[in-house]
């Protein structure tokens, strides 16, 4: 491992992608790999115990590859299994995206009314209100679990009127709850950030914790000295689970590129 090991990122499937284009904006010479579990997606609704069993075979995908830090792109696994990731992979450093979009969402809050949207497991584990309140104790936080989000972002329908049926159904009650700021607590979220903020209305200030994660990754690859000296940029290697023909066609419309290779690995 040196620095130009690469920082490994995995997510269900290609909410993660989110979280790989924030990196790539704010780091733009380092090495990614990203999986995506896209055999097992949604992992929302499944239980805890398969959540983290998924988790260990996620990172040990990963850590084939040698990466000098893993993200775990995916709320859900932030918020039931980052300790399972943190003891698959050794010294390497472990980021959640969990803890990063609930100090954003802290600093940004005025009247101390945060709302938090996620998929089933991460609601029901209440890590976000969690994170939140150990922060500020006096931060009242309101949930709901969006779990037809995942599977209309997987299929690409970012702007389609079931899209927007759908969140008019999920974000009806944050409107009597008085927030000021809502998180977008699942990384597929952002890719339907378009409807779900006009559906909101743009009074509430939406947090994505992608641009937090990004910042805090440069942070600690600089602290410790990990940051690549190279002036070279490459396309992130991918990997899914199945159907990488689909996920590249995905990744295409996502990240604006060129269909990239993705490869198949067992999980
Ligand atoms: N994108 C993931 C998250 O942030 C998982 C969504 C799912 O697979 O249900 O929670």
């Amino acid at each position: 491992m040196n620095t130009e090991s690469p920082i490994g990122i995995f997510d269900s499937g290609i909410g993660g992608l989110t979280v790989v284009k924030a990196i790539q904006a704010a780091l733009p010479f380092e090495r990614l790999i990203y999986f995506g579990d896209t055999a097992r997606v949604p992992y929302g609704p499944k239980s805890q115990i398969t959540i983290r069993k998924y988790a260990a075979d996620d990172t040990a995908i990963l850590m084939r590859h040698q990466p000098k830090m893993i993200i775990v792109a995916c709320n859900t696994v932030s918020a039931l299994a980052l300790d399972v990731v943190e003891k698959s992979c050794g010294n390497i450093p472990v980021i959640g995206v969990l803890k990063s979009g609930a100090s954003l969402a802290v600093q940004m809050t005025k009247n101390n009314h945060i709302g938090v949207i996620g998929t089933q497991a991460t609601v029901c584990s209440n890590a976000y209100a969690y994170a939140i309140n150990t922060l500020n104790p006096d931060i009242a936080v309101v949930s709901q679990a969006c779990p037809l989000f995942v599977p209309l972002a997987e299929e690409g329908f970012i702007n389609h009127p079931a899209t927007k049926l759908i969140a008019e159904h999920y974000l009806a009650d944050f409107r009597k709850a008085n927030i000021d700021t809502l998180v977008l607590g699942c990384t597929h979220y952002p890719i339907l950030r378009q409807v779900i903020g006009e559906t909101i209305g743009s009074d509430i200030r939406i947090i994505d914790s992608a641009e937090a994660v990004a910042l805090r990754t440069s942070e600690l690859l600089s602290e410790s000295g990990m940051l690549n000296r190279s002036h070279t940029t490459s396309v992130p290697h991918l990997l899914v689970s199945d159907l990488p023909q689909k996920f590249s066609k995905l990744y295409q419309l996502f990240m604006g590129s060129e269909q990239p290779d993705v490869d198949l690995v067992e999980v």
